[in-house]
């Protein structure tokens, strides 16, 4: 449906001084979509008042006309629900998740069960406002010890890996066989912040290896970075080509269970170890500190309910003796009243 508004016409080459003349005079009708016409672009305006400012500054080159046109109505929403509330049951409205989460060119709702049917529509609607996003899937549980996340597709195409940006760094992420979280960019660009050149680092437990990517494109710094699943570290060896012109550091990428690769250092090696598996990671504490260096720090991921139980969790290892904990952050919402939190111990 064409709208019709008063409008300027002008010779194109004249676009953008005046578009900026009508902004600022506050006339703009940024509702609807400028009419390009041969040399020549109407601009939709809502009054002619004040226009004899307009026309002062323009000289005659710029063949402004006052005119009426025919104009498309833009789509002005950012929010998806807006295009998915008419085609929905009413009672389900409420219901649409307010956010969704973004990697690379793929997104990832957490879709109540009730609006599965309508899934399509709720995937179109957000291809329709993220027009670079062309595959959309609704996120379940997170399973085994790869922590891989159950997907459902919505819409679009159903491809699963893409090269997702943080920061400027490029992760190659496969969905459908490796984990990858991009509500963690921040916590990945913080760590890497903290690390000193010509520090060693560890990311014991690495899955694609953002921890890895954020430091090497920043340090000069030795990252190992390991994980269990080879379709992970494959990801990793992508991602460290996707980087190549701007790697700082020097990475080695293992694919060994944390356990055997801790027990086949000799001697306190690291000055930093990552340790980002939530469920297990303080079980590995005992293991990390012996190959970490006096005053070195161990980051330590945790689910937990709160600070107290933070430092339960720790205990449970039973090896406090051997650290100070320097800092205990809450990270992210992980469940109803479950948190991960983030805790630097510093070795004693
Ligand atoms: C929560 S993910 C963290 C990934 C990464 N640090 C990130 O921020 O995206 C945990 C990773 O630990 C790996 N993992 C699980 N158990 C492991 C083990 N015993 N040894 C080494 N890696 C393991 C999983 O494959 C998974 O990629």
């Amino acid at each position: 449906m064409k709208i019709t508004a008063q409008c300027v016409r002008i010779n194109r080459k004249y676009y953008e001084k005046v578009l900026s003349l009508i902004k600022e005079l506050g006339i703009y009708r940024r509702e609807l979509k400028p009419i390009i016409d041969g040399d020549h672009i109407c601009i939709p305006v809502n009054h002619l008042d004040n226009l004899g400012s307009l026309l002062a500054e323009l000289t005659p080159e710029a063949e402004i006309e006052v005119t009426v046109g025919q104009f498309e109505p833009r789509h002005l929403y950012s929010d998806y629900r807006e295009f998915v509330k008419e085609l929905i049951p009413s009672d389900l409205v409420a219901l649409l998740p307010r956010s969704y989460d973004i990697v690379g060119n793929i997104a990832l709702i957490n879709l109540p069960d009730e609006l599965l049917k309508y899934g399509k529509h709720v995937g179109e609607a957000i291809m329709k406002v993220n027009k670079h996003v062309k595959a959309v899937y609704k996120v379940g549980a997170t399973h085994g010890d790869f922590r891989i996340r159950e997907l459902i597709h919505l819409a679009g195409d159903e491809i699963y890996t893409t090269i997702h940006n943080e920061y400027g760094v490029k992760i190659y992420v496969d969905l459908k066989n490796s984990y990858f979280n991009p509500s963690l960019s921040e916590d990945h660009h913080r760590v890497a912040l903290e690390v000193n050149e010509g520090d060693r680092v560890l990311d014991l437990f690495a899955g694609v290896g953002p921890f890895s990517l954020h430091i090497l494109c920043s340090k000069k710094a030795y990252v190992m970075a390991n994980d269990l699943n080879p379709h992970a570290v494959k990801c990793m060896h992508k991602s460290i080509y996707l980087n190549r012109k701007k790697l700082r550091g020097i990475v080695e990428i293992m694919n060994s269970e944390a356990s055997s690769l801790l027990n086949s250092i000799r001697g306190p090696y690291f000055n930093r170890i990552i340790m980002n598996l939530p469920h297990k990671s303080h079980q590995y504490i005992d293991g990390a500190l012996r190959v970490l260096r006096t005053g070195g720090v161990a980051y330590v991921y945790v689910v937990a309910g709160d600070d107290l139980n933070v430092i339960e969790i720790l205990k449970e290892k039973g090896c406090e003796h051997s650290y100070i904990i320097h800092d205990v952050r809450r990270i992210l919402d992980y469940a109803p009243h479950k948190y991960i939190y983030r805790i630097k111990l510093i070795k004693k």
